[in-house]
């Protein structure tokens, strides 16, 4: 499809060098728009941009950023500004998970998940949304989770806890902007193919679930944009085995969830990088393994395959290559 330059729309994807950010820019290239791609590894970016460019004509402006620096969206909104270019589409993608329990994490990792995935999120629908209002026209897609919808879980607490916050924020705004003929949803995604798991350090654990159990990003994106396109939503759930989940979340009494979500261990290890010095509470105490006849013990964690989140490209692995 080629729209012409002048009825052109600009989208403004955060964390567009990988998985479901990257997935988006492709996809809204393909429907005729031009894309301002932004996170920290400018050679993907740039990869990105050119793959674009040469397939569909768009017109890609890479602006890097590390979100979790509390200037990046103003900076980010003075490039643009200065550039000339409006954003019509904002898709607060960029995160992460940190994993370990919530007091053997340093602080300054836990504070910078939050800013990337709560305060950057906010702030960018903060400045784009009235420019949005004013014309008349605007879609913010924030990436929440179906984490969203679990009252808790054992190891990388701040996980659920950020994108509830994510999906509130986004049913406030939808609420809000609609009448503005700005359309805003929150995607709540199950597990996805992407290099997610492999920065949080569970890739091991994770490739024991199931297939029916994982998305692709395409599908996670094309759910997303026909909802918020048609004015649908706010809440977006791809696939009927998150469908069944998140309505059973939703009738059974948290505690009870609460208690199943504690036996999990995917999420316990703390990444050496992230481990906080000093004195922790004791080591919580995990469920006995029926089979394996063995005393329980500390989940392994998996080979690490960054060094720092985000300095080195993450070691893509199985299926995951085929996503990009
Ligand atoms: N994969 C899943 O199972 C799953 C499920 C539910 C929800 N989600 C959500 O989906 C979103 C995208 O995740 P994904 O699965 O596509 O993971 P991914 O493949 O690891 O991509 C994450 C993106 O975020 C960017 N990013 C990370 N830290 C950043 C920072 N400090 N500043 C700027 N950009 C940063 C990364 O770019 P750089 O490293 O280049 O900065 C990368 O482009 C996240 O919000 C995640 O919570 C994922």
């Amino acid at each position: 499809m080629t729209t012409p330059p002048t009825l052109r729309k600009t989208a403004l994807i955060t964390g567009a060098s990988a998985g479901i950010g990257r997935d988006y820019a492709r996809y809204l290239a393909a429907e005729g728009y031009d894309l301002i791609l932004t996170a920290r590894r400018k050679a993907r970016l740039e990869e990105v941009a050119s793959e674009l460019t040469s397939a569909f004509g768009t017109q890609v402006t890479v602006l890097t950023a590390d979100l979790t620096d509390p200037t990046a969206p103003a900076k980010l909104a003075a490039q643009i500004s200065k550039g000339g270019l409006q954003v019509d589409y904002l898709v607060n993608n960029a995160g992460y998970q940190v994993t370990g329990f919530f007091d053997r994490v340093r602080w300054d990792v836990q504070r910078d998940m939050m800013q990337v995935m709560m305060t950057a999120v906010a702030e960018l629908c903060h400045i784009f949304g009235p420019e949005m209002a004013a014309r008349g026209f605007g879609r913010i897609v924030n990436i929440a989770s179906v984490a969203a919808f679990v009252p808790g879980q054992a190891g990388g607490a701040l996980y659920p806890s950020v994108k509830a916050f994510v999906l509130r924020l986004s049913q406030s705004l939808a609420t809000e902007y609609h009448p503005a003929g700005v359309h805003v949803v929150a995607v709540c995604p199950g597990f996805t193919w992407s290099e997610f798991h492999d920065v949080a350090g569970n890739r091991a654990q994770m490739n024991k679930l199931p297939s029916f159990m994982w998305l692709d990003g395409p599908r996670v994106v094309s759910d997303a944009h026909n909802t918020v396109e048609a004015g649908r939503g706010p809440v977006v759930v791809s696939s009927w085995v998150y469908k069944v989940l998140v309505t059973l979340l939703q009738i059974i009494p948290d505690n009870w969830v609460g208690r199943l979500a504690a036996r999990g261990t995917r999420n316990a290890e703390v990444r050496a990088e992230d481990a906080r010095a000093g004195p922790v509470s004791p080591a919580p105490k995990k469920p006995a393994k029926k089979s394996s006849g063995k005393a329980s013990g500390t989940a392994k964690t998996p080979a690490r395959t960054t060094t720092k989140r985000g300095t080195k490209t993450a070691k893509r692995t199985g299926k995951q290559a085929d996503n990009g």
